[in-house]
């Protein structure tokens, strides 16, 4: 259940923003693993990203590719057994086939084919084809509204409908306390911390440890126990650097229009039969980000983002339920976050608004 844990807390960091920046502390896999001898030269938090995109992909287990033991012991991930040898096969196949075929463009992955099984399947199924569509989450948009409301309306209402600009600038910092949920675990102690434009930590404890996740400006980490995680600081980079960033600056949201660029509106959608409005908008053009608006409401309920990993973007959720007010502005006190591998809900009890807070709480741990 820890290396669960672990894994949840690991891959929702995919959570950031802006260029990847790595830095000289970024660990990259080679210096970190024993066995690697494809995914070479990528920062530790892109490997793990890659992991769960297999396991989605394959709608498979960690243990599917590596040994029984490797669960509550990293050492033995290393072990080879045959699915993790034909894993290796097919990271080069795939390469190969988007390099002949599609001109260098990541347009096959292991999803393309295996669609959530371990062996993709030869024929067509009747039930699925005349079956009811499933709703596909879109990673670009191809297609706008015409004559729909623009993407500046939308933010427009949203923002009035949180309290309005002038609330939302005299809001400047918080600190919240909560609790987080880990898939099929226990509700932990969470504390928040944000300061405007863009300073974010939020502090789980599990036991007597604590497993942190900060950005504090410009840079973001996951600081945990080993035991919980291959590095006791994980470097996010990319788009998990990318999506931090955007957790810190959204907790502000005034600043919504200027976190990201290229803001385009897609056609209105359904979620959970509400009418929503989408928004997709994104930091550098490699990493979309979806914003769902409730038409009635005008409130921010859903979010989805995306990382990259060498081998296909990974998708994270998040879903925004429960908003109160705190200082004239109302904020989400909850939040469900899904990605590739693992579900976690977020449940905020009270948030002091406009409180000074240290630096030291955006400090790299030494
Ligand atoms: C579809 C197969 C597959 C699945 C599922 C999978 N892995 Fe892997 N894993 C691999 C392959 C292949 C490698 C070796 C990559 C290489 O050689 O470049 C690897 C390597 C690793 C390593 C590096 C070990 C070392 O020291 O060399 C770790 C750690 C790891 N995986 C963790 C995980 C975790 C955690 C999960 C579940 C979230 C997971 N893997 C799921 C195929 C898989
Ligand atoms: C072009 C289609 C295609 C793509 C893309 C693809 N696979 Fe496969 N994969 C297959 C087929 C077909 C099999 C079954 C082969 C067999 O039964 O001998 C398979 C089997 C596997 C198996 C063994 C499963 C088992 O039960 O024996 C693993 C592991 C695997 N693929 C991993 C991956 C990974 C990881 C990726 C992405 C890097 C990937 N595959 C991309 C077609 C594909």
């Amino acid at each position: 259940m820890r290396r669960l844990i672990f894994i949840c807390l690991l891959l929702s960091s995919a959570i950031a923003s802006g260029q990847p920046r790595p830095e000289q502390r970024t660990q990259m896999v080679d210096q970190v693993f024993k066995n690697v001898r494809v995914l070479k030269g990528i920062p530790v938090n892109e490997f793990m990203a890659t992991m769960g995109f297999f396991s989605a992909s394959l709608g498979a287990n960690c243990t599917f590719c590596h040994v029984q033991e490797s669960g509550g012991n990293w050492d033995r991930y290393a072990d080879d057994n045959g699915n993790k040898q034909t894993a290796r096969r097919m990271i080069g196949m795939v390469a190969g086939i988007n390099k002949t075929y599609f001109g260098g463009k990541r347009m096959l992955t292991c999803y393309s084919c295996h669609r959530g099984g371990e062996r993709p399947r030869v024929t067509p199924n009747l039930t699925e084809l005349y079956g009811p569509p499933s709703t596909e989450e879109p990673d670009t948009l191809t297609a706008q509204v015409p004559n729909g409301a623009t993407a500046d309306q939308v933010l427009d209402k949203y923002i009035a409908a949180i309290g309005g600009a002038q609330r939302l600038a005299g809001l400047t910092s918080f600190t919240a306390q909560g609790t987080f949920q880990g898939y099929a675990d226990a509700k932990n102690p969470l504390e928040l911390f944000a300061k405007a434009p863009n300073q974010r930590t939020a502090i789980v404890r599990v036991g007597a440890e604590t497993s942190t996740t900060t950005f504090d400006g410009r840079t973001a980490w996951i600081a945990a126990p080993l035991t919980d995680k291959p590095v006791p600081m994980m470097e996010l980079t990319g788009g998990e650097l990318d999506a931090a960033r955007l957790d810190a600056v959204l907790s502000f949201p005034g600043q919504i229009k200027q976190a990201l660029m290229w803001w385009r509106v897609g056609f209105p959608a359904l979620i959970e039969d509400r009418d929503v409005q989408l928004v997709q908008g994104s930091s550098d053009g490699r990493y979309p980000v979806n914003l769902y608006f409730d038409d009635k409401t005008n409130l921010l309920v859903r979010m989805v983002r995306y990382a990259d990993s060498p081998v296909g973007l990974t998708p994270t959720q998040i879903d925004y339920s429960d908003y109160r007010e705190v200082a004239g502005v109302k904020m989400p006190f909850k939040w469900t976050t899904t990605w590739l591998d693992g579900r976690s809900i977020t449940q905020l009890m009270q948030v002091q608004p406009n409180v000074a807070i240290d630096t030291s709480k955006f400090a790299r741990p030494r």
